[in-house]
């Protein structure tokens, strides 16, 4: 294993690690859009996470003075964390596997940096380039963010998208992937989740979580379904390749994997929802509605962070069909995945 991780020093690229023979050469250099992923690029991804996943959390070796937790290729580079928004579990995670591949990581903080003297997210990614920086991994509240910024800087500096707005969160889509093809003990290589149906549940029109999970879901050959209150959902999802519904209990019928998602009330301009309370009456995912429409065994997912007794009852989150704790951990491996196999790829210069 550990030759496939070895540094190419003539180019000062690392070489890209197991899981590329599906795909050599790996053909991105940047995450930046979920849709700009095709099929085999998707199935190489995934076969190369699992195999992190595997080395890094399966041997136990996720206590800090293991050496094997450190597979070294991108020793020399440099990743810089750039949130603009909140976040727990993408950041951390992203810090976490660029530090087990070896990499510096400096996580920007936007209360502590010049953006409080108004510099723009232009002079602040030239600043880092001209740092010497390899890559960035950027969230912002503005959706298109990183498509903007790959048109400028993409040359320059490889970027990965951890959540732009409404539109997209490509590695959320692809950590639920990765997820859903083990629970169903799928081979990542050939698998595919045709005749899985997937209930999607909550506030649709500000998850950039339901617009990733549409794109690779259907890529994989899922049903998916879209529930929510009709405020919350657009009126062309059904273009994004799903069948929308209102009525929870008609959605969750027959359903193999229902995922819940959070009221984004940071987004939500209008009082889209009349309350909490209401809210949770019509929509909150429990036990009781799983059981009566679901299939037996059905799988349980949010992308956190839940609010318990919103969306979801507090026994779903920690009930042993839930996936949740899983999705994390899956998360840091497929993070690893992206972070080795983008960096492989040289920006190709102007
Ligand atoms: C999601 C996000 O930020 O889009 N969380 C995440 O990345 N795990 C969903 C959310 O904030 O509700």
């Amino acid at each position: 294993v550990s030759s496939a991780f070895s540094s190419d020093s003539s180019s000062g690229k690392p070489s890209p690690p197991v899981g590329v023979e599906l795909l050599t050469p790996w053909p991105h250099a940047h995450l930046i859009t979920s849709s700009d992923w095709d099929l085999v690029t998707v199935r190489t991804l995934l076969k190369t996470a699992n195999h992190y996943f595997q080395t890094v959390f399966q041997t136990g070796s996720s206590s800090s003075c293991n050496p094997s937790d450190n597979h070294s290729v991108l020793t020399g580079h440099s990743v810089v964390n750039l949130f603009y928004e909140q976040s727990t579990r993408t950041r951390i995670s992203f810090e976490l596997a660029a530090k087990k591949l070896g990499a510096t990581v400096i996580n920007f903080e936007v209360s502590t940096s010049s953006v409080g003297k108004g510099e723009s997210l232009e002079d602040t990614l030239s600043t880092l380039i001209a740092m010497g920086i390899n890559a960035i991994v950027v969230r912002h509240a503005s959706s298109g963010t990183p498509v903007l910024l790959h048109r400028q800087f993409g040359e320059a500096i490889h970027i990965i998208n951890a959540g732009d707005g409404t539109h997209d969160h490509p590695t959320q889509g692809l950590l639920d992937l990765l997820t859903l093809f083990n629970a169903f003990e799928l081979p990542l290589g050939t698998g595919t989740l045709q005749g899985k149906k997937v209930v999607i549940v909550g506030d649709i029109l500000h998850s950039r979580v339901a617009r990733s999970n549409l794109y690779f879901l259907n890529l994989l050959g899922a049903t998916v379904h879209v529930v929510a209150p009709p405020a919350l959902l657009p009126k062309n999802i059904e273009d994004l390749g799903c069948t929308a519904h209102h009525h929870l209990e008609k959605a969750l019928q027959d359903a193999d994997v229902v995922m819940g998602l959070r009221l984004q009330r940071e987004r939500q301009s209008d009082q889209f929802v009349a309350s909490l309370a209401e809210y949770t009456h019509f929509y909150g995912l429990t036990q009781d509605r799983l059981q009566r429409f679901c299939k037996p065994g059905v799988f349980i997912m949010h992308p956190g962070p839940v609010n318990r007794g919103v969306e979801m009852s507090s026994d779903l989150i920690d009930h042993p069909q839930s996936l949740i704790t899983k999705q994390v951990r899956y998360g840091v491996a497929v993070r690893m995945a992206i972070l080795s196999l983008c960096l492989s790829k040289p920006l190709t210069k102007s």
